[in-house]
């Protein structure tokens, strides 16, 4: 039996600006993840793959033909393939998550993460980074329609990375630990609706959406430098204006804004929506005096689960769950 883990990420800033090849910045989010258990099962089973908190079942043999595959089973058969094993191997595959779907959290990029990691790891091959964020990419790819790579990327390096599609990936170190609160609006907001409406948007007003991502990515190098330097006060000044230029580009949303000002009014130093807007999440950069007052207040606000996660200097590996809790699933079973 081979376990394999997988944490969440949050965006820092950047999003759908990264879209556009601006830079953006990238964490993960440690306190929730997918873990996935793979076993030898018994000759001409063929790939099972369960998500009891997907509800779902299924076998790569026995998928019908006028169905699409689903993401799950579009990962098993990229990395069976990548380790040119056959697609007819006996396995049962068994995917837990705590990352909340369709949140900006990466839950989609973090399940298909951990399948790809258990798989190779039974088959004894150690894959890297590089590997594992390609073949999740592909995944994402399918299924969100023109994503960045951003999810799959520090997902894949679990560590915080500045990121510029199809040309840079860099990993790097925080001089001082980030201490994040994440309010979900408990709005289901998939990332594949709004990157499109972004697209309809800049395909109407061309230079307005440059300027506007010319200056998100000019916020990204700066808040990459402040949080190398531990400079907490400059990251939180980025954040608040990155989130009145994803304003301006009309991704936010009336309870994201709220959010936002409740936990400005109780002493965020910063605070943003995070991952594609209109609903999902929203993030504030905290101190250990503001922390619960922020928590609190966000609950209060009408945020459905609030989350801390801390950025430290040195970032290890993605523990396994000993236990985890069932995420919320969309209408569709997508992860
Ligand atoms: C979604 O997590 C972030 C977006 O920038 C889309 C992407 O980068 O693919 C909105």
């Amino acid at each position: 039996m081979t376990v394999a883990c997988a944490p969440g990420k949050i965006i820092l800033v950047g999003e759908h600006a990264v879209v556009y090849g601006r830079p953006a910045v990238a964490v993960p989010v440690s306190q929730v993840r997918a873990e996935a258990t793979v076993e030898d099962a018994e000759e001409g089973q063929g790939v099972i793959i369960a998500a009891a908190d997907l509800g779902l079942t299924l076998s790569l043999m026995q998928r019908e033909p006028d169905r699409a595959p689903h993401p799950l089973e579009v990962t098993v058969t990229g990395v069976l393939e990548h380790l040119g094993l056959s697609t007819e191997e006996n396995l049962t595959i068994t995917v837990k998550s705590t990352v909340p779907i369709a949140r900006g959290l990466g839950s989609g990029a973090a399940v298909s993460t951990a399948v790809t990691r258990a798989v190779a790891q039974h088959f004894s091959v150690e894959l890297t980074s590089e590997e594992v964020s390609g073949l999740v990419y592909e995944v994402e790819r399918l299924h969100h329609g023109t994503p960045s790579g951003i999810d799959n990327t520090v997902i894949a390096y679990e560590r915080p990375v500045y990121f510029i599609r199809g040309e840079r990936l860099e990993t790097f170190q925080v001089g001082r630990a980030l201490s994040l609160v994440i309010g979900d609006t408990g709005v289901s907001s998939p990332t594949r609706e709004v990157v499109g409406a972004v697209r309809q948007a800049w395909q109407r007003a061309r230079e307005r959406y440059e300027d506007l991502f010319d200056r998100v990515g000019a916020i990204a190098v700066d808040v990459r430098q402040a949080m190398e330097s531990g400079d907490l006060g400059t990251v939180g000044l980025m954040m608040d204006e990155n989130h009145r230029l994803l304003q301006e580009m009309d991704v936010s949303s009336p309870l994201l804004d709220s959010l936002v000002d409740v936990a400005k009014r109780r002493g965020a130093l910063g605070a943003k929506l995070s991952g594609a807007g209109r609903g999902g999440n929203m993030i504030a950069l905290v101190s250990a005096e503001t922390r619960d007052g922020v928590q609190r207040a966000l609950a209060s606000a009408g945020a459905q689960c609030v989350i801390h996660t801390e950025v430290l200097p040195e970032t290890g590996p993605t523990l396994c769950l000993a236990s985890s809790s069932a995420p919320a699933k969309t209408d569709d079973g997508m992860i």
